[in-house]
């Protein structure tokens, strides 16, 4: 397996800090053949005939930095991955959100570590749904995440006639266009979807620009790459631009973890309510 490239210990434990300080990811030594793996292509890319000086590279090309944080990610999602989520959201939406939004207060929602765009587009099917007597509703979905190549994926909104089956019929032929200039028969997202959704890049380690709380986060599926510290902040965060009486989706192996514990309580399977109570 381990033939074209040798990958030492000290190369792989230097990566392996590149990638932590870069975007807070923790790999274990177990991730050494998928880091191999993920990285042939890379040193094939830049030229470089060995792992020492790939990451020494790292060191000083920032460019390459991202290509290898790129490379390391995983991005595996789906439309209405863990549906008990969207399930839960159309009912909050309707029953506690609906109101207020009817009377014109804006609804934001943010789905942080969005990949390539299908936790947000649910999203906004959900929104469109529970929203459907009130079409001019102040909505907005913040998608972000790390991986510019795959915000790009995200913003292109196309997708394969295998992903896109996991939406709903009606929502299949009310919200998507078919596409007939692909490879295989694709999908693209209609404009009443898109318009909700706002993609940016953005690393989770970083500052948080949006000056507004939120009615809704979903961060799923990333927090399980992070160490418990770095995940104990990143929840006091998340509690801290939760609007109270918000809505917190997590991964269906995460948990709130930490102080915020006491901001977030635990109402369903991965959902966490914000409760009343400052920041911190
Ligand atoms: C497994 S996907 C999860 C996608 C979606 N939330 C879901 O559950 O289907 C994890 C995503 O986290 C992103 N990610 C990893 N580290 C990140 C960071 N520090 N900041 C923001 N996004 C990050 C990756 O680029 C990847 O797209």
């Amino acid at each position: 397996m381990l033939t074209e490239y040798v990958l030492s210990d000290a190369d792989f434990t230097a990566i392996s800090s590149l990638i932590n300080e870069a975007a807070g990811i923790t790999l274990q030594p177990s991730k050494k053949t998928l880091v191999y793996s993920r990285l042939v292509k890379r040193l094939r890319a830049t030229g470089v005939d060995n792992f020492t000086s790939y990451r020494k590279l790292l060191e000083h090309d920032r460019a390459e930095l991202t290509h290898m944080v790129e490379a390391l990610t995983t991005n595996t999602t789906s439309f209405y991955r863990e549906p008990h989520h969207f399930q839960h959201l159309e009912g909050y939406l309707r029953t506690q959100i609906l109101p207020a939004a009817r009377a014109g207060a804006p609804v934001r929602i943010w789905s942080a570590a969005c990949s390539s765009g299908e936790e947000p587009y649910s999203t906004a099917l959900t929104v469109l749904s529970a929203f459907a007597s009130v079409p001019a509703a102040d909505v907005k979905i913040l998608a972000t995440d790390i991986n510019t190549s795959i915000v790009e994926k995200a913003k292109r909104g196309i997708y394969s006639a295998a992903a896109a089956e996991r939406v709903p019929l009606s929502a299949l032929k009310s919200h998507f266009d078919p596409v007939n200039d692909q490879p295989e028969p694709a999908f693209s997202i209609g404009k009443r979807v898109r318009e909700l959704v706002h993609f940016r890049t953005l690393n989770l380690q970083g500052a948080w620009p949006m000056k507004n709380a939120f009615d809704v986060i979903f961060c799923r599926n990333v927090m399980i790459y992070f160490s418990q510290e770095t995940q104990s902040q990143l929840w006091q965060r998340f509690a801290n631009v939760l609007k109270p009486g918000g809505i917190l989706y997590i991964g269906h192996s995460e948990r709130v973890a930490g102080p915020a514990t006491a901001l977030l309580q635990n109402i369903g399977p991965t959902t966490y309510l914000r409760q009343t109570g400052g920041r911190s």
